[in-house]
């Protein structure tokens, strides 16, 4: 959450590369933007405003130098003033942060007392009054900061940045943040993606580690401000993925992309699941953890575990898992699922579970990030750099690998891959109708609530469905067991309701059918997804049956849908009211 950008070098076109770090971060967080950057004069250009980035211009001028924040509001509403960079009384240090300083209120009280004049009401704010009140006795950077390290709480990135000093020092304790190098030019971001244009030999900043760069070069400290080496590595991912290309919305372009991401695992990534078979054959016992879309790609896996390889795979929401963790040995392992590798509730579980010494297998689509870097064993979905705030590649990408892994665990890994081939080529027929879904969408964007019902793994699949759906057009959309149906939830259907049922030719069949009929008779409308037509079904989705494979392109249809519905309301599907990409603060 919050994108941190910066650039200090050779080159004197800081003003654009900095609007551009900011347009590829946009996407953590689009409440308000801001830039604070040097003026060759020696003057500090600062500007901030509320609203996405998108085309924004600023004034063109020569400058090596500048720090810029696209924000997702935590403390202190959508505001010019709450925009970041923040500025001390003196005009000499601006800082730009993401995170959240949980002791703000003590900290700003106090340097009110103090005289400091506060212009916004954020939390980070009082960051950059407190490094001015240091350097009231002490002129030593290195050390302000490392007293400013001790003092704040919580988890923070941040960039310090000292204009007539030229450098910057980075702080990193929870947040991710990410320093960029090449010749004598270096940057520094929230994400890898927004530096690659520029270099792929890149450092991720540790826990507790302070970075300071300056023209003269970098130096690292520890916690303690003992200096250490900072080891360079170089990614192996590059920028050109993450552009949106023609395509209006990262959401289809990554919705149009699975076919070729999910052949990629198929083709590419057998070793990696014969080792994850292998752990989870020999761990006492393997829990399943990760947030949102991640946590339904985890569910889903615990149907498919139990089928395909007659395993008993545990389940839980990573924010949830913190709570349940007591039972964990050193021979447990968790597998933990997460898009971006930097969700916060995922990761303080996570740690939690290393705390017993459990293992950890992660499986990310994030070269280099925090989960990816804590983890026993680390997986890669090589999905491509997923920028649409609603997940959708990464998620097929996600169940491509479970549903592999169980086929390894049983034995049946061919089986496995002829599965989801069929699910590619379903998803491909899928996507050359597209059309129909979106009129589908037309019909049914009038409407307040849509209700998605499935059994077995086509339940994980409706869950994941509506969050889709709700999260890009703000239709109140809910999943269920169709089972549940009649413990409560069909009180809830109305005439003309739309209903979707996924349906797929398995154990679960008759008895979703029997839902169908169900919510008909309610005056639902009941749009049927399944590879046999039924004249209960007011519209009909034929899906091929592809096994259990078949989640797969059942949840595409759900993603059309919720795509084609945002357009249908006008909305924009690629940055959804209050959410952000990466979920990096509790
Ligand atoms: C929904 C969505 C979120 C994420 C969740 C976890 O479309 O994208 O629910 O799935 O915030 O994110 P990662 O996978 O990065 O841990």
């Amino acid at each position: 959450m919050c994108g941190i950008f910066g650039y200090l070098g050779t080159k004197n076109t800081a003003t654009s590369m900095i609007l551009d770090g900011l347009k590829a971060l946009e996407y953590r967080g689009y409440d308000s933007w801001g830039v604070a950057i040097k003026k060759e004069d020696g003057t500090l250009f600062v500007q901030k405003h509320i609203g996405k980035i998108g085309n924004a211009r600023i004034p063109s001028f020569h400058s090596h130098i500048g720090i810029g924040h696209t924000r997702w509001a935590t403390h202190g509403g959508v505001t010019e003033a709450n925009a970041h960079p923040h500025i001390d009384c003196t005009g000499k240090v601006a800082i730009v942060h993401n995170g959240i300083v949980e002791n703000f209120e003590g900290l700003k009280l106090d340097l009110q007392n103090k005289g400091h004049r506060f212009s916004s009401e954020t939390d980070s704010e009082v960051i950059v009054h407190l490094i001015e009140e240091i350097q009231k006795t002490q002129s030593d950077l290195t050390i302000v900061m490392q007293k400013l390290r001790s003092k704040i709480s919580g988890m923070n990135a941040l960039i310090a940045f000292f204009p007539e000093d030229e450098s910057f020092y980075i702080i990193k304790n929870g947040s991710p943040i990410v320093v960029g190098s090449v010749d004598d030019d270096y940057f520094i971001a929230s994400d890898a993606s927004a530096i690659l244009p520029y270099t792929n030999n890149v450092y991720f900043l540790e826990d507790n580690e302070m970075l300071h760069i300056s023209q003269s070069g970098i130096s690292l400290f520890d916690n303690l401000g003992a200096k250490k080496i900072a080891k360079f590595t170089k990614l192996s991912y590059s920028a050109k993925s993450a552009e949106k290309g023609e395509y209006k919305h990262y959401m289809i372009k990554e919705i149009l992309e699975q076919p070729k991401v999910l052949k990629n695992i198929i083709d590419t990534q057998t070793h990696e699941i014969e080792i994850a078979a292998d752990l989870i054959k020999h761990a006492y016992g393997t829990y399943l953890i990760g947030c949102g879309t991640a946590s339904y790609a985890c569910l889903a896996g615990t149907y498919l575990f139990s089928k395909i390889a007659k395993r008993h795979i545990n389940f839980a929401i990573g924010s949830e898992f913190s709570y349940l963790i007591d039972f964990l040995k050193e021979n447990s392992l968790v597998f933990a699922l997460s898009q971006s590798g930097e969700t916060i509730d995922t990761i303080a579980s996570v740690k939690k579970a290393i705390k017993r010494k459990s293992k950890l297998l992660s499986l990310t689509n994030s070269e280099g990030s925090t989960l990816y870097r804590m983890s026993d064993t680390n997986l890669l979905l090589h999905a491509g750099t997923e920028k649409a705030v609603a997940s959708t590649k990464a998620y097929t990408a996600q169940i491509v690998y479970l549903y592999l892994i169980a086929h390894q665990l049983a034995d049946s890994l061919d089986d496995g891959k002829k599965h989801v081939t069929q699910a590619i080529h379903t998803i491909k027929n899928l996507i050359e109708q597209k059309s129909k879904i979106e009129l589908l969408a037309k019909e049914i964007a009038k409407h307040k609530s849509i209700f998605i019902l499935g059994r077995g793994v086509s339940y994980a699949a409706a869950l994941e469905s509506a969050l889709k759906i709700k999260e890009v057009s703000y239709i109140h959309a809910e999943g269920f067991a169709a089972g549940e149906l009649k413990h409560g939830v069909i009180a809830l259907i109305e005439k003309e309701t739309p209903v979707i049922l996924f349906n797929p030719e398995d154990e679960t069949y008759e008895d979703t059918l029997s839902a169908a009929h169900e919510v008909k008779a309610r005056g639902a409308h009941v749009i049927g997804v399944s590879s046999k037509n039924d004249k209960v079904y007011d519209t009909f989705i034929e899906v091929k049956n592809c096994a259990d494979a078949t989640i797969i392109p059942n949840v595409v249809i759900a993603q059309l849908l919720g795509y084609y519905l945002a357009l249908a309301k006008n909305l924009d599907p690629d940055m959804p009211r209050n959410l952000a990409k990466s979920v990096t603060v509790k």
